[in-house]
């Protein structure tokens, strides 16, 4: 087997603590490669002004599929005051660097897979008919459109002139809004377009003939966004009728974070715009174990980073040992190797978790519903690095 190369990317705080474990665990299996470490995050944005350093892109571009820890963002103003006084004044401005990685390369799709995982304490439980408490099983995958819509960044306070005139030229915006003084107006769009609304679309079906998931589902509101989500309803409508044996249906964002706690184990794979992607992704998340357990893949035409859906947790990251659970990071790992076609050692890894969770006896402080503190290794809360030995024992 020839080896791989890896770009990882630790970034800040427990971002550096998760990524090492993930690293352990696929050496464990097997799995190899060539990590390469690459700068990013906030240490860069202190010292260079510059939280995602043009080396780093190069070594993305060339290498093309990274490991991401988690970052530390701060707000502008916070950025201003730490960033080193030698480059004051200078026009450094912060920038969230996952997001500009996602801009840069056209990371368009975003897979966030919510799975249950028997014996996960935190599983989501409801109440069946009689006093029976039901623990559906979740397999639900969300297709986030990454790079459009409303996290686009096309937006203004106080439009300039051309802009204002092309939006008094439309009868609503006149209407509801050509009362309001310009300078007291905040706009933020919502542009899709063809190309990138059918990508999403087409991997989204795709995948579900892959991996054999019976439903698709849209979760939009083209009711109400007509044009916007009205274009991926039309795609979808259009895609549906290449795969024979899959169903397509289309929910609105609303109704759905109601439906989710309701009937979670009927979804199969769901389509979604980037902000209702966001938003949907996190409900499911939290019926599987929340950030724990919350792994994603952004996949461009060239570029794939998969990361752990939680931040940097800087409450957590100067605890040693840590406490934080590494399965987020390691599930992310394992889309990587899905994604590479290490299908096989990425099964491996998911069956070696789930026998640690169903035998119980190892687990993170936040299975424990503990609160975070170095007092929960005396409460029996498992550290980083235990949890991560479990995982590789089981392997
Ligand atoms: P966070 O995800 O870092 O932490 C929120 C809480 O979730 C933590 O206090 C902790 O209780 C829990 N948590 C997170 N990861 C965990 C793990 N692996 N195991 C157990 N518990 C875990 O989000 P927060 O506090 O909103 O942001 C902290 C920093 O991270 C900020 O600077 C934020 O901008 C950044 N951030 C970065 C992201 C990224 O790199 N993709 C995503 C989200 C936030
Ligand atoms: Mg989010």
């Amino acid at each position: 087997m020839t080896k791989r190369t890896i770009v990882t990317m630790p970034g800040d705080g427990i971002g550096k603590t998760v990524l090492k474990e993930a690293i352990r665990v696929l050496d464990a299996v097997g799995f190899k490669a060539e990590y390469i470490h690459a700068d990013i995050g906030w240490e860069f944005w202190c010292k260079e002004g510059n939280p995602l350093p043009q080396r780093t892109l190069d070594l993305l571009e060339k290498h093309k599929i990274s490991l991401f820890g988690a970052i530390t963002s701060k707000p502008k103003s916070e950025a201003a005051k730490e960033l080193d006084p030698r480059l004051e004044g200078k026009g450094y401005v912060y920038y969230s660097p996952i997001v500009g990685l996602r801009q840069h390369f056209k990371l368009d799709i975003c897979q966030r897979p919510c799975k249950t995982f028997k014996g996960n304490p935190l599983n989501f439980i409801r109440k069946g008919k009689g006093d029976t408490i039901e623990e559906p099983e979740v397999d639900v995958v969300v297709f986030r459109q990454n790079t459009e819509g409303l996290y686009g960044g096309v937006e203004w306070t106080d439009p300039p002139d051309q802009v204002y005139n092309a939006l008094m030229t439309h009868p609503k915006f006149e209407k509801n809004f050509g009362w309001s003084p310009k300078e007291e107006l905040a706009v933020s769009t919502r542009i899709f377009t063809k190309k990138y609304s059918e990508r999403i679309c087409r991997a989204a079906f795709e995948y579900a003939k892959k991996f054999c998931y019976k439903r698709v589902t849209l979760c939009e509101k083209p009711n109400v966004i007509r044009e916007t989500s009205g274009m991926l309803l039309a795609i979808c409508r259009e895609m549906e009728k290449e795969y024979e044996g899959i169903w397509f249906d289309y929910t609105n964002i609303d109704a759905q974070m109601m439906w989710l706690t309701k009937n979670p184990e009927t979804y199969g794979i769901i389509i979604a715009g980037n902000m209702f992607g966001d938003i949907v992704s996190d409900g499911f998340a939290g019926l599987v174990g929340g950030l724990g357990f919350a792994c994603s893949a952004n996949i461009g035409e060239e570029v794939a980073i998969f990361e752990p859906t939680h931040g940097s947790a800087p409450k957590y990251e100067n605890l040693e040992p840590s406490i934080v659970n590494p399965i987020a990071m390691i599930l992310s790992a394992c889309m990587m190797l899905d994604y590479i076609g290490e299908v096989e050692k990425a099964k491996q890894i998911r069956n070696a978790i789930t026998k640690v969770l169903e035998d119980g006896e190892v687990r993170a402080y936040d299975m424990l519903k503990l609160r975070g503190s170095q007092e929960v290794l005396q409460q029996g809360a498992a550290s980083t690095t235990e949890m991560t030995n479990a995982i590789i024992a089981e392997l």
